[in-house]
């Protein structure tokens, strides 16, 4: 059978570690070639490069700085170089930089607004511009596919973590108003919004016991996520199976926007 994104050309930011490698393998898997961008751990990209290889896919890693414009137009360049195109674009760079409210710092404030917002911003207009360039490709229906990386965080306040909600819920916005705006060119804006997924980022809310079981109370499914459930909703956004999905939010968080709270209170 004829995999999902047969010849079609994704481009991962972030995807050195996280959700952002489990998306990149998830693409590869489905028979994309796959640009792995990594900010500073190129020895992660590398190894899931070779790893993607190893399963008879094409992979090249590429350092950028998503926040930074011409780190982007590099990186877009270094793509087209390699593979002629892009099809797929995951903007999915992100970080966390927590503090109480009265304590963040500008610096902070910015870190997370640039990589988070200002650089789903760049890599979206890259994308754009080049699905416009290229014109339409028989790899696919649409001219191209932008999937924003969200969070629960769009819509779940989260004190503590101002900057970190303020960043996505931008997104929601950003995503949403491009993609009434490039629809007409057969271009697919979407996001995806992870609830707790298990990586790095948020260890602490599942590395002891004690963390896990308060993590749970906010997951009705009762179990955290994993970097595949993200990796096969990025496989069937990209894909023609989702062609008439356009500037949606695909929650995938086992229930956690549900407001649990309520099950038994309220
Ligand atoms: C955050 C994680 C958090 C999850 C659910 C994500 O966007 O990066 O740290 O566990 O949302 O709260």
């Amino acid at each position: 059978m004829q995999k999902a994104l047969a010849g079609q050309i994704a481009l991962v930011t972030g995807a050195s570690s996280g959700i952002g490698a489990g998306v990149a393998k998830a693409l590869a898997e489905a028979g994309a070639h796959v640009t792995i961008n990594y900010h500073s751990h190129a020895e992660p990209a590398e190894k899931l490069a070779d790893e993607i290889a190893s399963l008879g896919g094409e992979a090249l890693p590429v350092a950028a700085d998503v926040s930074d414009e011409d780190d982007v137009d590099a990186m877009f360049k270094a793509v087209v170089d390699r593979f002629g195109t892009v099809d797929i674009v995951v903007a999915n760079s992100g970080l966390q930089q927590d503090a109480a409210f009265a304590d963040m710092t500008l610096a902070d404030w910015r870190k997370v607004i640039d990589t988070n917002l200002t650089g789903q911003f760049l890599t979206a207009q890259r994308a754009v511009r080049e699905f416009q360039r290229r014109g339409p490709r028989p790899v696919s229906k649409a001219l191209g596919k932008i999937i924003c990386m969200s969070s629960v965080h769009e819509v779940i306040p989260w004190a503590g973590h101002v900057n970190y909600a303020a960043s996505k819920g931008g997104i929601q916005m950003l995503m949403k108003s491009l993609a009434q705006e490039v629809a007409p060119q057969r271009i697919r804006v979407n996001s995806i919004a992870p609830g707790a997924i298990r990586t790095p980022i948020n260890q602490d809310a599942w590395a002891s016991k004690e963390a896990m079981d308060r993590l749970l109370t906010l997951v009705p499914y009762g179990r955290i996520g994993e970097v595949d459930d993200i990796g096969r909703a990025a496989v069937w956004l990209a894909s023609d199976e989702s062609d008439y999905v356009v500037g949606t939010t695909l929650f995938v968080d086992g229930g956690m926007t549900l407001y649990p709270g309520f099950a038994d209170n309220g």
